[in-house]
């Protein structure tokens, strides 16, 4: 709380509200009592003016282009960390030592295995369903598989059904992959890292010996620690909102996962490899500025502006740099839909349109470049992104549960309906 306070004057009224400062960032006016003094709500459609809580875990500042996990900038942590260590900052809050980082990895590695039973329930999809509709419903189903972390009045069942979470989305994300091109399902290995058992279980087959490429797990694992957290986006918010009614934390992050499935959020990585590919070539790039510019076309380009970054996406930054090196590992050189991608970055902040708008490729621009040399097909990449944020997701939620000041979350509306009127006899209409 600071001392400042913020006047509101209506009619002959002036009603005056706290000012809260944070440890960084903007300053919030605390309107809890907003309605019970004045008998209005706040009109916030989209909340872009809205802190919905508090929170120690990510800082954005979207004019520098900063992102800090638990203070840390992600371009020191994409250097320096690894995603299993991430995982610990944002659970825990403070970067672990050797003995706690080596602890986390093992007790993360012995949870990635899935209950059987759950192997059968894949085979009531189709083989052509989407894999992120598989992990929608699997992941809402750990709930009937894990009844012994569900209760979340209980610090060690939330503790147990964090880790569950983040061992476990890999092999469910594998699956979802496995189960969709038909081969079989690829148990997780104790052995390898992270990012290495991610692919091994996705790419490798009985038939031979599968060899991971460490620079492929390194670019892999670099990903997945981009996508970790990101403040209150539409799916964080979404699992906190689910999480306020003390819903069990499989299905807060079974709702985190169907929002990011859109493709203004999670989804863009996937709508914009395939908006690259029908753009196909350079010289075609100016048609489709000109059908994003146009109010008429609902046409956006994907990977393209944010709510919060008014500059560069610092990830994008990343991506962009990594997407280069992985292509030239693999060999793929000229790769045309990277030559698409950067030539079109370069039109388009050159545009005033974008410029204006302050518009800028986010972190779904490059991912699906990467994402596709690696061997992903595009209808995987949303699905890696929840691999990602899945610690996001529950550490968010764990700080969500554990805050004595946690309420139901219940906005209310500005009302433009019918008022009330009496019942009209069908034979009277
Ligand atoms: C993610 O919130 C997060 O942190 C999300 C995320 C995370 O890590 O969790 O960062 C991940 O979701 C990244 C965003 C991925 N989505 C896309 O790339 C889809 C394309 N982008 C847009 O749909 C849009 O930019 C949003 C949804 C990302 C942001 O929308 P806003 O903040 O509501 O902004 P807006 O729609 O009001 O746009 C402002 C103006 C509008 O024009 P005007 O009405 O002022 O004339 O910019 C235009 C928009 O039409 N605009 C675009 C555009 N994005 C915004 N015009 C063309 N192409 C675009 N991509």
């Amino acid at each position: 709380m600071t001392d400042k306070v913020a006047k509101l004057v209506i009619g002959d009224q002036t009603h005056e509200f706290p000012v809260m400062s944070g440890s960084v960032g903007p300053d919030v006016i605390d309107i809890r009592t907003l309605y019970a003094k004045t008998g209005m709500f706040t009109y916030d459609p989209g909340f872009t003016s809205t802190a919905a809580c508090d929170s120690a875990i990510t800082y954005i500042d979207g004019d520098k282009g900063e992102l800090l996990y638990r203070g840390y900038p992600i371009d020191q942590l994409s250097e320096k960390s690894s995603y299993v260590e991430v995982c610990y900052l944002l659970l825990y809050g403070e970067l672990p030592n050797k003995t706690q980082l080596a602890e986390f990895d093992k007790v993360v590695s012995r949870h990635t295995m899935v209950h059987e039973q759950m192997h059968y329930f894949y085979r009531g999809f189709r083989r052509d369903a989407h894999p992120m509709a598989i992990m929608t419903g699997v992941v809402g189903a750990m709930a009937a598989f894990y009844h012994d972390s569900t209760d979340i009045s209980d610090s060690r069942q939330r503790e147990i059904a964090s880790i569950r979470m983040i061992a476990k989305m890999p092999t469910i994300a594998a699956m979802a992959y496995k189960y969709s091109v038909g081969q079989p399902f690829v148990y997780p290995r104790n052995d390898l890292d992270y990012a290495s058992n991610f692919l091994h279980m996705c790419f490798s087959v009985p038939a031979e010996e599968y060899k991971v490429n460490p620079t492929i797990a390194k670019a892999m694992d670099l990903i997945f620690t981009l996508h970790a957290d990101h403040e209150q986006n539409a799916s964080t918010s979404t699992v906190r909102l689910a999480g306020s009614s003390d819903a069990n934390p499989f299905a807060c992050i079974a709702a985190g996962v169907a929002c990011l499935w859109g493709p203004a959020h999670g989804g863009a990585n996937e709508a914009a490899l395939n908006m690259l590919k029908e753009i196909g070539t350079v010289d075609r790039i100016p048609e489709f500025i000109a059908r994003a510019k146009d109010k008429s076309d609902p046409f956006k380009l994907m990977g393209f502006g944010h709510r919060v970054y008014k500059n560069f996406d610092p990830r994008a930054t990343v991506m962009q740099k990594t997407a280069k090196e992985v292509l030239d590992l693999l060999g793929v050189h000229d790769n045309p839909t990277l030559q698409v991608a950067q030539a079109l970055e370069k039109i388009a902040l050159e545009d005033p349109y974008f410029i204006e708008r302050k518009l800028y490729p986010n972190v779904d621009f490059y991912s699906g470049i990467i994402l596709e040399a690696i061997g992903f097909p595009t209808s995987m990449f949303t699905v890696l992104f929840s691999v990602a944020r899945t610690v996001g997701w529950i550490s968010q939620w764990k700080e969500m549960i554990g805050d004595p000041q946690k309420k139901i979350g219940r906005p209310r509306q500005l009302y433009n309906g019918a008022p009330a009127r009496d019942y009209i006899p069908v034979d009277k209409r």
